[in-house]
């Protein structure tokens, strides 16, 4: 027994070195700095930002890992021009998909796809991401904030919250459960359940979106283990049943009006391709899968970037009222600002900017080498350098190393929202919503919901930082590193927020 053990691990401990050597053969091919052994998380390229393109002197550097989600080598872009090269050429440099895999809970979708399969859902989605779908995510945007305030915050002058997500979550689903499943969810309503349910919408879409990520991670034979776990499972099932109503109403000519919702353009579009002459068809799990991505790529995104542009605000008071002051200009009696006005508003757009630069939601891309190729790039003192890259090399785009590098942004970690508005700022060095043929689709979607809640909020109500005696002590700057922590959660998340609402 023992010298079957014995064996076993000598075969082990030849098989890692063999790995080793082969790994340091690979790498040294390249010839990059890198990074020994280990594939860098989430969280170390969010706190590193350019601090380790800096170290190694180069805007890509590597890391050799022997344990990968496939391939060894991956390669961290914070170089614009690699950037721009990598997403601009999807055959060269593929989306690894097999990552998102899991994502395919209802069914298949644009995010987990490449090739001719992502193409047809790109062609298929991309026109639901229309002028009219803008217009209907401004305008459910100001309800639901006119009903925030009138009806949840009513006539009270101050309002604090413990966490600010607690309220920019909300309005992200409201906003998606509209806009994108064609379905009207408020802060009070939809008590009722259904005929044929047990939850209502609201919950099954609330529990779902709060707990993706658990069910990412909980394998389909535990779901049934603790009562959390049987409550989410429950949630996915009756948001596929809402889903299975919402294609039988809406096929079965009982929802007949126009609608922009991305659930109903989707389900134009998939009619469309399904008749005659339609260039691939597209099934109800195609349709569920779809929608479903929606909500979970434009959920936490804006929540999130919502979050952290009201924590800025709240740190940066003096960047608050220049925003006020640009806003009060375009609607100066405070009435509601018309879809038609959303252009003007151009510092909100640069403070969404300005906050999206320094907490990207997602801070990196993965993309792999489908063939044996180079790369050329640079660093700051304008030197060159070309390296191979041989097929199945893991890239990745940097955005925190991107957007805090120096060559491009200038005094990185200032809260600066006035760049955005130069003519000339870096929209190379901006990757927020990644770049090329598979940049989001949501982008405008988002831009909309975002600047309806700021002009809304901001034109009524002062945010300030939350008065916490037991923190008095400390320098503004240890109060913005508490304030604006993150864990590497589905998306970049918030840790706590405490925040104060004061009417104006
Ligand atoms: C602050 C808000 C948002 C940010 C920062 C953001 C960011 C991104 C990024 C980085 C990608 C590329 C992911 C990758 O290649 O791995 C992406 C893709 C996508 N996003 Fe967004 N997103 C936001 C909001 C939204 C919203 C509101 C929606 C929909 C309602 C949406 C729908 C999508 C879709 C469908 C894709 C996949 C595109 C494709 O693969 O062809 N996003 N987003």
């Amino acid at each position: 027994m023992v010298s079957l053990v014995t064996a076993g691990l000598t075969v082990c401990l030849i098989y890692v070195l063999h790995k080793l050597v082969e790994l340091r053969r690979l790498a040294n091919s390249i010839g990059l700095p890198r990074f020994p052994l280990v594939s860098l998380g989430k969280h170390h390229i969010w706190e590193g930002k350019w601090n380790d393109a800096a170290r190694f002197g180069w805007d890509v550097y590597s890391s050799v890992a022997l344990l990968p989600p496939k391939g060894q080598i991956s390669l961290y872009i914070a170089d614009a021009d690699v950037v721009q090269e990598v997403t601009g050429s999807r055959a060269r440099f593929p989306k690894p998909v097999w990552m998102y895999s899991s994502l395919s809970f209802f069914g298949r979708n644009i995010v987990a796809s490449e090739f001719e399969e992502w193409k047809k859902y790109r062609k298929l989605s991309a026109p639901s991401f229309s002028e009219r779908n803008n217009k209907l995510v401004w305008d459910e945007t100001v309800r639901i904030m006119l009903d925030l305030f009138d009806n949840v915050w009513q006539d009270r002058n101050v309002i604090a919250v413990d966490h600010c997500v607690d309220i920019t979550l909300p309005i992200a689903l409201f906003v998606i459960g509209v806009a994108g499943f064609g379905r009207r969810v408020s802060w009070k309503d939809d008590q009722v359940v259904p005929p044929g349910h047990r939850m209502t919408f609201k919950d099954a879409l609330h529990v779902v979106s709060m707990n993706i990520f658990t069910r990412l991670i909980v394998p389909n034979w535990a779901m049934g283990f603790t009562k959390k776990t049987r409550e989410l499972g429950q949630a996915f099932d009756e948001l596929e049943l809402y889903m299975d109503d919402m294609i039988r109403e809406r096929r079965s000519g009982a929802v007949r009006e126009e609608r922009h919702d991305l659930f109903s353009s989707l389900m134009d579009a998939a009619d469309d391709v399904n008749g005659e002459g339609g260039a691939g068809t597209l099934s109800d799990m195609d349709l569920k899968g779809n929608i479903f991505i929606f909500m979970l790529a434009g959920h936490e995104t804006a929540a999130h970037t919502l979050a952290f542009t009201f924590g800025l605000l709240a740190l940066y008071p003096q960047e608050q009222e220049v925003l006020y002051q640009q806003i009060m200009s375009i609607i100066p009696d405070g009435r509601t600002p018309t879809y038609e006005e959303m252009n003007l508003f151009t510092r909100s757009m640069a403070v969404f900017y300005e906050t999206l630069r320094m907490f990207p939601p997602a801070p990196n891309m993965p993309k792999y080498s489908a063939e044996d190729t180079t790369l050329t790039f640079s660093n700051s003192e304008g030197e060159r350098r070309t390296v191979p890259v041989p097929a199945g090399t893991n890239l990745l785009v940097n955005a925190p190393a991107l957007h805090y590098n120096p060559r491009y942004w200038h005094d990185p970690y200032a809260f600066d929202p006035s760049r955005f508005l130069k003519p000339d700022w870096p929209r190379e060095a901006f990757v927020p919503f990644s770049q090329g043929a598979r940049a989001c689709l949501g982008r405008r979607f988002f831009e909309t919901e975002g600047i309806a809640v700021l002009t809304m909020l901001v034109s009524r109500y002062k945010i300030e930082l939350a008065d916490e005696p037991e923190f008095s002590s400390e320098t503004f700057e240890q109060r913005k590193a508490r304030l604006l922590r993150t864990r590497a959660g589905l998306t970049m998340t918030p840790i706590r927020l405490p925040l104060v609402f004061k009417r104006r």
